[in-house]
């Protein structure tokens, strides 16, 4: 099977059974339909039982059986989980928390992820995986580590973390100007001052920080790429599971180097709220700008959640449908069975402590059906292009979650409230890095872009410049690379574009009112009091009512035509309402449809097939009760084999995937 095929699988630990019992498990498996397993991610013990001695017979057992009946392997580096007699043997391994205390051993991530000691283990352990089984033909891919998320404080990263300065900015003089040392007496007059920041700190030493932890996990990433290619087949890819939203560092940076996302989903309390995890999906198909895997999600509970409470049944298959419209190549669950000791005794799996199958197979076994009835058709299919772009700055959003100046304004929170609105009309809509090249985008959203450089400020001009259509929202262009604040008002160097600048930014304890043009509202959270530049063609969309004085009647939201497009500079936090009936104008005058109209609760996504280009209709009922969708054209459907027409009913979490049979 290719690397485009639909795969479903899970995470099976063979290490913590006894081999007689594989078999067993293996033949659950395959009457599941799973086609794929991740193994190994925390094995090194197992795999490594002490310095230099290799056990990888019982993998390599493990790995030919499933393959007896048809399930490929993804391999883990173990590196998550470094072994007691490593630790034991360079305590340099165990990370430094940002109170001085040293890591333990039993759980994971322990490491330093700049330790040499451990460097050098890993690269012994992939190395020898990698000759063991980089040509096994069936091992298809790979995951290096498991969710990097360990930040480290101690002496040696501290010292590398100046070093890395000292390269960077060559002179101290540059850094105490960038960073406006002067202020509080932090001027440094050596290197060996610096301090790695603990809590609130210096902004340009917090973002040079957080860029540092993203250089070393790339550099750690890199050792165990180079240990590993040179060893594996061509067709065989390499990625690291990342955990959606999660801020430790830049995912666009860790991703250049990998050949594939993927990423781990869970909903944890609670249910799935669709348009939010659209939205990481989208998030994560942009760390590369192609389909992804789903390495990792939720079957039926977690074990981590204040209540962890099941899926409903139903919503895991509405949810893999969900992943797949959205890109996931392959749906694999956290995990197959239980280890009968250990942290995670009480999470969701296929099969229980018992070694039988909970209620929960059921459910997958009908999606192994399904995959495997429409994996032909998928293959080799992508995402419709999406002609709306939101950008996404790991830099900026540091930057706010230091600084919120509103305790609950939250970065993603206030991308999502742009995503909701377009993504709830089934209008595609990706979400990329804010140094993506534009040009594929007919409308691009730029949610609080603080952070301007030249380069994207190039990009956007250019882009409006063409016609495009831009949304600037509050707290854009306000800081430069250093998280210094620009020396203009806000957007910076894009307030020529956007005809208006910030007069002043207010983080609101009441609701403001907002009167638009086409809606009224509120702003919640925050408010621009925004001013018309002269000689702009700047149109007002809507002003503030009464409020504090500062804002009442003023500009909260323009739009300007610059060249051949049109830029909008949004400085109300609209409520959902009001943001809705703003969003679907700014489509409407883009000229920007949904793939089909559907009741709200019902998702409809659209992929082609890249030879030939057939177009494949994904839709999926998020509901508990049953919705109706009104289709233009006759359409086979895909699930049941039926030709469909005119009113479609989908039961509650109902999926239907079809393809046209005719024009109406
Ligand atoms: C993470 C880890 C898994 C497992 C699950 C449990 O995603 O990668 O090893 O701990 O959480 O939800
Ligand atoms: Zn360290």
């Amino acid at each position: 099977m290719s690397r485009t095929a639909l795969h479903l699988g899970a995470a099976f630990y063979p290490e913590h059974w006894p081999e007689e019992r594989w078999p067993e498990d293996i033949h659950l498996m395959r009457e599941a339909g799973l086609t794929v397993v991740r193994m190994g991610e925390f094995a090194w013990s197992s795999l490594e039982p002490s310095s230099g001695e290799f056990h990888f017979e019982w993998l390599e057992r493990a790995i030919s059986l499933l393959a007896d009946t048809g399930i490929l392997t993804v391999l883990g580096t173990p590196t998550a989980a470094p072994p007691a007699w490593l630790t034991q043997a360079y305590p340099e391994i165990f990370a430094v928390d940002e109170y001085g205390r040293r890591a333990q051993h039993g759980n994971r991530c322990h490491y330093c992820v700049n330790s040499p000691a451990f460097h050098a283990a890993a690269v012994r352990i992939v190395s020898a995986m990698a000759q063991r089984f980089g040509a096994n033909p069936n091992v298809i891919g790979w995951q290096l580590d498991n969710e990097y998320n360990r930040v480290c404080y101690c002496d040696r990263c501290r010292r590398l973390f100046q070093e890395y300065l000292a390269c960077k900015y060559g002179a101290l003089d540059e850094l105490n100007r960038r960073w406006t040392t002067a202020y509080w007496s932090q001027t440094y007059s050596s290197w060996e001052q610096i301090p790695i920041p603990v809590g609130q700190h210096n902004p340009g030493l917090m973002l040079e920080f957080k860029r540092f932890v993203t250089e070393s996990y790339r550099k750690f990433q890199r050792l165990q790429l180079d240990a590993l290619r040179p060893h594996l087949r061509p067709d065989v890819w390499v990625t690291h599971n990342f955990m959606g939203w999660y801020n430790g560092y830049d995912h666009y940076v860790m991703s250049e180097e990998l050949d594939l996302a993927s990423w781990d989903w869970y909903v944890g309390s609670g249910h799935n709220d669709y348009l939010k995890s659209g939205a990481a999906h989208e998030l994560v198909r942009g760390f590369k700008r192609r389909k992804f895997w789903l390495m990792e999600t939720q079957p039926g509970c977690v074990n981590w959640s204040p209540v962890n409470n099941a899926l409903n049944r139903g919503e895991a298959r509405a949810m893999a449908w969900h992943a797949v419209a959205h890109g996931a190549d392959a749906v694999l669950y956290w995990q197959w069975r239980p280890a009968l000791n250990g942290q995670e005794q009480y999470h969701g799996s296929l099969v229980d402590q018992s070694g039988q199958p909970r209620p929960f197979y059921e459910e997958v076994r009908r999606l192994g059906e399904e995959f495997a009835g429409l994996a032909g058709l998928l293959e080799g299919s992508v995402l419709a292009p999406a002609r709306v772009a939101i950008l996404n700055c790991y830099e900026s959003r540091w930057s706010i979650e230091w600084q919120p100046h509103h305790r609950d304004f939250d970065y993603v929170a206030h991308l999502l409230h742009y995503y909701r609105p377009i993504a709830a009309r089934n209008v595609p809509v990706e979400i990329v890095s804010a140094d993506a090249p534009l040009k594929d985008y007919r409308l691009v959203i730029a949610p609080a872009l603080l952070i301007m450089t030249e380069t994207r400020v190039a990009e956007l001009k250019n882009f409006v410049a063409r016609g495009g259509r831009l949304i600037l929202t509050l707290r854009c262009g306000m800081k430069d690379e250093y998280n210094a604040l620009l020396p203009s008002r806000q957007p910076g160097p894009l307030a020529e574009l956007a005809g208006v600048e910030v007069e002043e930014y207010y983080a609101l304890a009441e609701e403001v009112p907002v009167k638009g043009n086409w809606f009224s509202g509120v702003s919640r959270l925050w408010a621009e009091r925004l001013k018309k530049r002269e000689n702009s063609y700047t149109t007002p969309i809507a002003r503030y009512g009464p409020s504090n004085g500062w804002l009442d009647e003023q500009l909260a939201i323009t739009v300007n035509a610059w060249r051949t497009g049109l830029v909008y500079y949004v400085g109300a936090y609209l409520d959902d309402a009001a943001q809705q009936a703003f969003i679907d104008r700014v489509l409407l005058v883009a000229g920007i449809r949904p793939i089909l109209e559907a009741p709200p609760g019902v998702e409809v996504r659209k992929l082609v097939k890249a030879e030939g280009g057939e177009e494949i209709f994904v839709v999926i009922n998020h509901t508990t009760t049953e919705q109706g969708i009104n289709l233009p054209w006759p359409a086979r459907e895909h699930l049941s084999g039926f030709t469909i027409k005119g009113d479609v009913r989908l039961a509650p979490y109902g999926v239907i995937v079809l393809t046209r049979t005719g024009d109406t």
